[in-house]
C-alpha cells in the first residue's frame, strides 16, 4: 500500500492520502507512516476514514500500547465516565448527552496542554477520529514545542536545561471549573507529577520545550512569582502563530498528534452543533 504526503505548514504537519486505516499494515507500512510522521513534526492527518470502534483501536495500537487496553494503566481514573462503555482504550470528546448522560467530555482540551502531562508517563501520541462535527468551527490548534525551543537563545537554552516544572491536573481542572465541565469526582487520583522543562524525544533525539498552561503549575525551586514569569514568556513565546497550525476537520478525519512534542487546543466556538470524536491515547516513556 502507499500513500502519498502533503504538507500543511511549513513549521509542521502533513496529510497522508491514499490508506485505509480500517485494514490491516504490515510492520514496514506502520514504520513508514511512524517516520513520515515525525519527520513532520509529529502532526499527521488522514481523511476519508471510515472506521468502526475496533478499527480505530487496532490501527492506534500499532503505534504503542494504549491507555485502558487490558493489563495497562487506565487513561485517568477521572475520566472514567467519559470512556467508550465497552471499550476502555477509546476517550470521547463530545457535547452531546446521551440517555441523560454525557457522551463525552464536554469542552474537552480547551486550552493549550499535551495530554496526560500530569502522569509520571504522559501520552506519545493521541489519535483522534472525527465522528461528527459541527457546519463550522470546532478546530484544534497545534503548536511546535521543538521549533519553539530551537527559536530560543542559547542563554535561555542554557538557563533551562537543568529545570523541572511541576504538573497537576487540578490546574487543568481549574480551566474548566467556569463553565463548568468538570465535577468534583473529577480530581480524584494521582494526578501530579515532575518533569523536565526541556525534554528529548525518544526516536528524534530532538529536544522541545515540555510545559504547558494546561497542567503546569509552576516550576520547581522558583517562588511563585518567578514561575508565574518565566512559564508566561515561554508560552507567549510558544503558542506564537509563527509555531502553530490550525485544523479544521472534515468528518472522517484521523488526526494522530505527537504529545512529547506539540500542545494543542480545543476550539470551543460551536455552541450547541454537536461534536462527537473518539481518542486513542498512547503511553510514552518517562520524560528525560
Ligand atoms: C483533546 O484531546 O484535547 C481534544 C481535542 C479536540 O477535541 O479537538
Amino acid at each position: 500500500m502507499s500513500f502519498t504526503v502533503n504538507p500543511i505548514s511549513p513549521v509542521l504537519g502533513v496529510k497522508i492520502s491514499g490508506l485505509d486505516l480500517a485494514k490491516p499494515m504490515g510492520d514496514n507500512l506502520v514504520a513508514e507512516i511512524r517516520q513520515t510522521w515525525l519527520d513532520a513534526g509529529g502532526l499527521a492527518i488522514f481523511p476519508e476514514q471510515s472506521l468502526t470502534t475496533e478499527q480505530h483501536i487496532a490501527f492506534s495500537r500499532q503505534f504503542g500500547p494504549l491507555f485502558g487496553a487490558p493489563g495497562n494503566t487506565p487513561l485517568q481514573e477521572t475520566v472514567s465516565r467519559y470512556l467508550h462503555p465497552d471499550h476502555p482504550e477509546i476517550y470521547r470528546v463530545s457535547n452531546r448527552m446521551e440517555n441523560g448522560e454525557p457522551k463525552g467530555r464536554a469542552g474537552a482540551g480547551t486550552y493549550w496542554h499535551s495530554d496526560v502531562a500530569f502522569k509520571a508517563q504522559p501520552a506519545a501520541a493521541s489519535i483522534l477520529y472525527a465522528i461528527e462535527i459541527p457546519a463550522c468551527g470546532g478546530d484544534t490548534l497545534f503548536c511546535n514545542m521543538t521549533a519553539a525551543y530551537e527559536a530560543l537563545s542559547d542563554t535561555m537554552k542554557e538557563m533551562l536545561a537543568p529545570l523541572r516544572a511541576v504538573h497537576d491536573f487540578a490546574q487543568t481542572a481549574a480551566n474548566q471549573f467556569a463553565r463548568p465541565v468538570v465535577i468534583e469526582s473529577d480530581l480524584k487520583g494521582d494526578n501530579r507529577t515532575v518533569h523536565p522543562v526541556v525534554r528529548t524525544h525518544a526516536q528524534t533525539g530532538a529536544k522541545s520545550l515540555f510545559v504547558n498552561p494546561g497542567t503546569t503549575v509552576g516550576l520547581d525551586g522558583f517562588t511563585p512569582g518567578e514561575s508565574a514569569a518565566l512559564l508566561g514568556q515561554l508560552f507567549s513565546h510558544a503558542t506564537k502563530p509563527d509555531f502553530c497550525v490550525r485544523h479544521t476537520y472534515t468528518q472522517g478525519d484521523v488526526v494522530m498528534w505527537d504529545n512529547r512534542t506539540l500542545m494543542h487546543y480545543a476550539v470551543n466556538d460551536y455552541g450547541d452543533q454537536p461534536r462527537y470524536m473518539g481518542r486513542t491515547t498512547e503511553i510514552g516513556e518517562v520524560p528525560e
